[in-house]
């Protein structure tokens, strides 16, 4: 019998080990044959560790299981689907991933990470092959029909970030994944990594074909030490199987791909200091142009993408741009792995077409708050996202929606707060994430940060109110205006957006008293 237990960061934390193990024993200790198979998450973080267990009906789900459980799952014959209070029945059944349509995520959590055929036998490499047929115009041509946009927040298309560099003469090029995942409540990389690396070393594999690149990096976050030994050992996995080298797949094409860890810093998702970090240098901004796509990684041309921009390209070559295209709404194509977090009951990672809204995301999916308390706030895009109010939760996840209404969607990281939250305190957060994570290059994110907290904390003393609260909203103009790059450039954002909405919070301790 297969049995599945996860080896994601998450499940781990949560005890999977010791569950994997716990399985194992009792198993021996029962003179029954399992197998046990390190899985990625599904996703359904509230259910991990989630175990699974192949049947005549597919796989059915337990969870949260501890290892005190496993004893009682044995007695409820589990191995072949037995009934036990911790039972969800098929996994494909439960409601939180039946109305998903994964994509980018269709095999995480089903495969085993470390295992090529796997991989293959889940449709794996069929991009690649795809891809080996076409030119590096073709390929180009299929990712800008997609509509794939940049799925690391700035929403660029990722199609005309690769035509650039395609078309940017030179012997030298390279492809440049940012899997510094930064942004608080954000996990999609990080469970792409570690529950499916061939993934992300298929898409940029087919990242250089098409630009012509021989020389990939994955720059990792030092946080991620499980994602870089599952990117590690598939890599060099790969490159046994002549997928990856001088020869990949046969076809006289080079394409060399190396992990390198980051030092830390949240300042080094940015790319350009992601490149000079990369280069051996102090993680500082870099102003643009020369854009990276000219001039990047060693002055050479080069296409830096997020990791789920990079994993949604094999789908796109294998089942063309059509398909999809087809999900989506507007100038928003495809589907969005949205990581949902903070005071929800189901938190888990949602991948959908664009359209979905935000109420149906914190309410249908995610059960309203842990708390039970009513929803007052979610932040979206990470720190430097806006707060949008309860009011305005049946806006539809969608780009160009977002930003109609002040906000965006960033790396589709939704953080869901309840009523007790003080926005005041979560605005002075902002400008202080900035003070600390500033590069230092420019003026009004460097200093300007650090006012802003002190204004904020004056406000709040109920010192002058009216009058700092002007001055707060005019250091946050100079911050948006007159910043390099998107830290100082938006750190006002959940600023400003505490302010408009939520007014009453920053009512100063001299008013609270009158
Ligand atoms: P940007 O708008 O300057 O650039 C977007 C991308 O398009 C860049 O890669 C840029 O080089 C490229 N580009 C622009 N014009 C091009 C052209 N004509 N040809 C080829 N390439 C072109 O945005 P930026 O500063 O790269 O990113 C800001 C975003 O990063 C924010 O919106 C925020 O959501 C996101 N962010 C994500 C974090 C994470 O952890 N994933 C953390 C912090 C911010
Ligand atoms: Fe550096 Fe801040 Fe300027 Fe960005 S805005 S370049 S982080 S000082």
């Amino acid at each position: 019998v297969t049995v599945y237990v996860p080896r994601d960061a998450g499940a781990l934390s949560l005890g999977a080990e010791a569950v994997a193990r716990a399985i194992a024993s009792e198993a021996r200790r029962r003179h029954v044959d399992v197998r046990v198979v390190r899985n990625g998450s599904r996703g359904l973080y509230w259910l991990e560790p989630l175990v699974e267990v192949e049947t005549s009906i597919g796989r059915v789900a337990y969870g949260p299981v501890q290892p005190e459980d496993v004893p009682a799952l044995f007695d409820a014959d589990f191995l072949h689907g037995g009934k036990h209070v911790l039972g969800h029945g098929p996994t494909a059944d439960i409601d939180y991933l039946k109305r998903q349509q994964r994509l980018t995520f269709e095999r995480v959590g089903v495969v085993d990470p470390r295992s090529l055929e796997d991989y293959r036998a889940h449709g794996g490499y069929r991009g690649l092959a795809a891809a080996l047929h076409m030119s590096g115009e073709e390929i180009v041509q299929t990712v800008l029909d997609s509509g794939l946009r940049g799925r690391g927040g700035a929403a660029f298309p990722a199609g005309i970030k690769w035509k650039t560099c395609l078309e940017a003469p030179s012997q030298r090029k390279y492809v440049v994944c940012n899997a510094d995942e930064g942004d608080s409540g954000t996990f999609a990389d990080r469970m792409i990594m570690e529950g499916d690396p061939f993934v992300l070393i298929e898409g940029m594999t087919i990242a250089g074909l098409a630009v012509g690149a021989t020389q990939g990096y994955i720059y990792l976050r030092v946080e991620y030490p499980h994602a870089q030994r599952a990117l590690e050992e598939a890599i060099a996995i790969a490159e046994a199987a002549g997928l990856l080298g001088d020869d990949v797949g046969g076809s006289g094409k080079a394409f060399h791909l190396e992990v390198r860890m980051g030092g830390g810093a949240y300042i080094c998702g940015e790319e350009t200091s992601l490149l000079e970090s990369l280069e051996g240098k102090r993680g500082q901004v870099r102003f643009k142009p020369p854009l990276p796509a000219i001039e990047g990684l060693f002055g050479k041309p080069t296409v830096i993408n997020n990791v789920v921009t990079l994993a949604s390209v094999p789908i796109i070559l294998d089942r063309g741009a059509g398909y999809y295209r087809d999900y989506g709404s507007g100038k928003s194509r495809g589907t969005l792995p949205i990581q949902l977090a903070g005071n929800v009951k189901r938190p888990g990672l949602v991948e959908h077409a664009f359209g979905l809204s935000l109420r149906e995301l914190a309410e249908g999916y995610g059960g309203g708050t842990a708390s039970g308390r009513p929803i007052r706030a979610v932040q979206v895009g990470g720190p430097l996202g806006a707060y949008i109010p309860a009011s305005q939760l049946d806006t539809p996840i969608d780009y160009e929606a977002f930003i109609a209404m002040g906000g965006m969607i960033g790396h589709g990281g939704v953080v869901v707060f309840d009523d007790t939250v003080d926005m005041a305190a979560q605005a002075r957060y902002a400008m202080e994430f900035c003070a600390i994570e500033s590069c230092g290059k420019c003026t009004p994110c460097r200093i300007g940060s650090t006012r802003g907290v002190e204004v904020i904390d004056r406000i709040v003393a109920g010192d002058a109110r009216e009058r700092n609260e002007v001055l707060l909203r005019d250091l946050c103009q100079t911050m948006i205006a007159g910043s390099l790059c998107a830290l100082g450039g938006m750190a006002p954002f959940p600023v400003l957006s505490a302010l408009d909405h939520f007014p009453e919070d920053f009512t100063g301790a001299a008013d609270k008293a009158n």
